[in-house]
């Protein structure tokens, strides 16, 4: 089975609900690996793609009558493409994929809605390649709604609340081999630096621990 091929490249997954700081640390992450000269793909779900920008639309306009199964058709379809487009081609290069969300996001998300996540999961098993590393980033629901705030990001809804506690909860029990919480609270770099020290030994990288001692540019952004 393609899942089980081992492509010479790595796949790193960042997962978490909105508000964490996935997009900010796989930026930091990606930075610091590409100072290292290591080649990186930084890539996000939902993509730009026909099925991501219409999942975008669904999600400020509402779901409009859409169904859990529909919903869940749409992140299918885009990540397919995504995977077929971005993932697979660098994967074969050789290249460091970085995504900021992947299939932990619909197991967990659309579990929520009420599918199961060991079903959603089963899905991706024939397109699908099961990353090296998810770094789940965890804070506590009042960090994270802060956070929202400052960057005048919409904070849950009140009737969104049952569904993002519903979404934690999934998130919390997720178990996979590869698969680490990192604790979200602190600076920036103190949670990149976190983040490097688990990167270095999943990715068997051990010039990373050393090279961050000499980096505090931790504040570096994606061009
Ligand atoms: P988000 O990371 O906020 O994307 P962006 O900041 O680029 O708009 O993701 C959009 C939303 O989609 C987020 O609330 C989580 C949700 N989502 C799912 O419900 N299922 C999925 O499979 C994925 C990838 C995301």
């Amino acid at each position: 089975m393609f899942r089980s091929a081992r492509a010479p490249g790595r796949l790193i997954a960042f997962e978490g609900l909105d508000g964490v700081g996935k997009t900010t640390q796989a930026r930091l992450l990606a930075a610091h690996l590409r100072r290292l000269g290591l080649p990186v793909v930084l890539t996000r779900e939902p993509t730009a793609g026909i099925y991501g920008e219409r999942l975008r639309r669904l999600r400020q306009e509402g779901r409009q009558g859409l169904s859990p199964r529909q919903e869940l058709a749409l992140f299918l379809a885009d990540r397919r493409e995504h995977v077929e487009q971005v993932m697979r081609p660098a994967l074969a290069a050789g290249k460091i994929v970085i995504t900021d969300r992947y299939y932990y996001s619909s197991m967990a998300y659309q579990g929520a809605l009420g599918l199961d996540p060991g079903e959603i999961e089963a899905l991706h098993a024939d397109f699908a390649p099961h990353p090296d590393l998810v770094i789940l980033l965890v804070l506590p629901a009042p960090e994270r709604i802060k956070r929202l705030q400052e960057r005048g990001s919409p904070v849950d809804a009140f009737e969104q609340q049952d569904y993002l506690a519903k979404v934690a909860a999934i998130f919390d029990r997720l178990q996979a081999p590869n698969l680490i919480r990192v604790d979200g609270r602190g600076s920036e770099a103190e949670v990149h630096h976190r983040i490097l020290a688990q990167v270095g030994r999943f990715l068997n990288l051990p010039d990373l621990a050393a090279a961050r001692e000499s980096d505090n540019s931790c504040q570096e952004q994606e061009p």
